[in-house]
């Protein structure tokens, strides 16, 4: 199974400020549910977004990544934090919000997984809650498939992140794998090498709000820009709270 294990060291200084995918759960939390006081974030990976949400006192987090979860404990204490795979987490606690944001959602390998998220949470939310999350679309996927390997230098480390689409997937679907090395210096020419192979699986927004109608009403399904999000746009931004009828 894909693990950020090998990754999470350098997670955070790799991926930057989390500012902006903070900006946009605030954003929904202000909009949507602002009495808000519990969250819960599927994939919170080093916790970087729970941790910021302060704003709420009452914090869980999921990830299946131990190393990654390390990481959110030491960041985050007073965050309940939960080593589990986010399509079967059960909790007979209920959340006023449900996180799930930079593309973790993406991670999970069926559109059943996806249906099994929307499930577990319209089980887990409670009544006026909201759901929040952000996904890759196909175009972007595609886009990042079509492109040549990105290469970043950091605190002297060389990243290489690789996309590349999955060969002829038998369900026609947007699979993608993101093959990503770290090379960290040792003395003279010599490095260390991490890797780790990461799948992304796309779904037409279309199909998404089609399950997502199942339990939810989508109340914004946004670009980075703040209009209608399509199959182009570089992620949607989704914002969902549970039917009454
Ligand atoms: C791109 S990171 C996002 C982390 C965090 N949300 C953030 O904004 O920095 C994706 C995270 O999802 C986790 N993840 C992937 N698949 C998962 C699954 N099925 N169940 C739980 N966590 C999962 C990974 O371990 C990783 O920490």
């Amino acid at each position: 199974m894909a693990s950020y294990d090998p990754f999470a060291r350098f997670y955070d200084t790799v991926m930057g400020d989390a500012e902006p995918r903070l900006a946009a759960v605030r954003h929904a939390i202000a909009r949507y549910r602002p009495a808000a006081r519990s969250v819960l974030e599927l994939g919170c990976g080093t916790g970087a977004v729970l941790a910021g949400l302060t704003c709420l006192p009452d914090r869980t987090g999921v990830d299946r990544s131990p190393a990654m979860l390390q990481i959110a404990r030491e960041r985050d204490p007073d965050a309940a934090l939960v080593e589990a795979d986010m399509a079967s987490y059960r909790t007979e606690r209920r959340f006023d919000v449900v996180a799930c944001v930079y593309d973790s959602l993406n991670h999970l390998a069926s559109a059943d997984d996806w249906q099994a998220v929307f499930d577990r949470t319209a089980e887990h939310l409670a009544d006026g809650g909201i759901f929040h999350f952000d996904v890759n679309t196909v175009g972007r996927l595609r886009r990042l498939a079509e492109a040549q390997a990105w290469v970043h230098d950091f605190d002297g480390h060389t990243l290489v992140m690789d996309v590349r689409r999955a060969p002829a997937p038998s369900d026609g679907r947007m699979r993608t794998t993101w093959h990503l090395r770290v090379f960290e210096p040792l003395h003279g020419r010599r490095y260390t090498l991490h890797e780790t192979t990461i799948a992304e699986l796309g779904l037409p927004l279309d199909e998404l709000t089609e399950r997502l109608r199942r339990h939810f009403e989508v109340l914004e399904c946004v670009d980075g820009d703040g209009a209608a999000a399509t199959d182009d746009a570089d992620r949607a931004h989704v914002t969902c709270t549970l039917r009454t009828t």
